[in-house]
This record gives C-alpha cells, structure tokens and sequence, in this order.
C-alpha cells in the first residue's frame, strides 16, 4: 500500500497505548477509528486524549519519539516500508526489530527492573539507594524502581513472565518479591503502592 493512499487509520484497544497512538494520528490529520470492547473504555479513551491535548498546547507535552517496528515472518516488504515511512511522517523514530520475546525494550528493560527487585529482596540496598545509584552512576533519567511503580509492577511481571516462558532461561526468573507485591495488590503508582508510597 503507498504512503499517500492511508487516510484513515484503525486503533484496536483504547488503553493505555491505543489513547497515545489514536492522539498522534489524529494531531497528524488522519481520521481515526477506535476500537474497544465497551463504551466506557472508548469514553475513558476520550476524556484522556482531550487532556492530553489540553495539556499538549499549554505545555508541550514530553512524548516518546521510539516507535519498536515489528517485523514478523509472514510481513512484506510493502507492508514493512511503508509502515516506517508512516512512523516517519509522524515525527516518530522507527526502529526495526525482529519478532521475538520482549523485542528490545522490554527485553533490556524488564530484567534491570527484576535485577533491582532482587537487590531490595536479598537486603543489598533500600529502593532510594538502587534508584539513587542508577541514577547518579548511570545518568538514568529514572531509577529503576521508581521506573517499575510507574509501568505498574503487574505490568513487569508479566513480562517478565513472558521471557521466562518465551526464552525457557532462568536468567528471565521474575523475582519473588515482585510476584509477593503484586498478588498483595502493590502495583505501584496507580494502586498507591509499589516500592514507594504514593499519596492518592
Ligand atoms: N503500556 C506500554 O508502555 C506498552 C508499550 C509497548 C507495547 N505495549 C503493548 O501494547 C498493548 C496494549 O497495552 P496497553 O498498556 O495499552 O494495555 P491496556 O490494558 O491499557 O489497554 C488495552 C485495551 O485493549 C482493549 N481490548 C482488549 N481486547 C480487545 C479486543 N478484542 N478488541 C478491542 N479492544 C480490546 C481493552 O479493553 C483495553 O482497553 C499490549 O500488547 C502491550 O504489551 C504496551
């Protein structure tokens, strides 16, 4: 399919992902059709993008400009290339990746979080001194820990689930403290717990 012939965009899902990208194409003049199981979450998916656009002109809103492109066996080549040039004509950053477990992001991401559990765990350093470290020592712009409350713990988990399974290697072993925290109902900054506590 040419570039010039999409117009209209289908957006399955108007979660957490689907709200941003529906926002995108929509900014970017594109009609947008979004999806979702119940009305509710579409109207969710609404209030959300309006705020955002609120917030977009008033501020300027910090926005990701990665976009993790999915190459799997069965995708042609039309398909792959004008999906990046798409990316493209959204200011975006298309990066080309393999399908496998996790991709990159999650996959280079998600074991550093479980890592930092598993120090909390075992008692080699408190929250704030892992994220503290990583932070000072690496110039990470986030800690972390303080990274993994705001993903949501459950989110992590089932990545890291996902590798584990994915890979069948122990290195991916989601850490015990993480499982504890999320059947506790501890999942960060959305349930007002995680590693940290957040006032709600
Ligand atoms: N959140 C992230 O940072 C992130 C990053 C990269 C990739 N992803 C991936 O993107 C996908 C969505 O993640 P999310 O965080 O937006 O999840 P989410 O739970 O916030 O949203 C998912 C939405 O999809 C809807 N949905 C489920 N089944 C559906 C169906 N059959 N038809 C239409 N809608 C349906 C749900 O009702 C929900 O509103 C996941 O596969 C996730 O792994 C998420």
């Amino acid at each position: 399919m040419n570039l010039d012939a999409v117009r209209t965009v289908a957006v399955v899902g108007a979660g957490t992902m689907g709200n941003g990208i529906a926002h995108v194409f929509a900014r970017c003049g594109y009609r947008v059709i979004l999806r979702d199981v119940e009305r509710r979450f579409l109207d969710r998916a609404l209030e959300t993008i309006s705020k955002n656009l609120d917030r977009e002109i008033k501020k300027g809103m910090p926005v990701m400009v990665l976009v993790e492109v999915i190459r799997a066996l069965q995708t042609s080549d039309t398909t792959f290339e004008t999906t990046m040039k798409l990316c493209e004509k959204l200011e975006k950053k298309p990066v080309a990746v393999a399908d496998s477990p996790g991709f990159v992001s999650n996959r280079v991401l998600m074991p550093l979080i479980n890592e930092a559990a598993f120090c909390v765990m075992e008692g080699v350093a408190a929250p704030e001194a892992v994220d503290a470290v990583m932070k000072l020592g690496m110039n990470h712009p986030m800690g972390p820990l303080e990274l993994a409350d705001f993903i949501g713990l459950d989110v992590c988990l089932d990545v890291m689930e996902v590798l584990f399974e994915g890979f069948g290697d122990p290195k991916f072993r989601p850490c015990p403290l993480l499982k504890k925290m999320v059947a506790a109902g501890w999942l960060g900054k959305k349930s007002g717990r995680g590693f940290y506590t957040y006032l709600r």
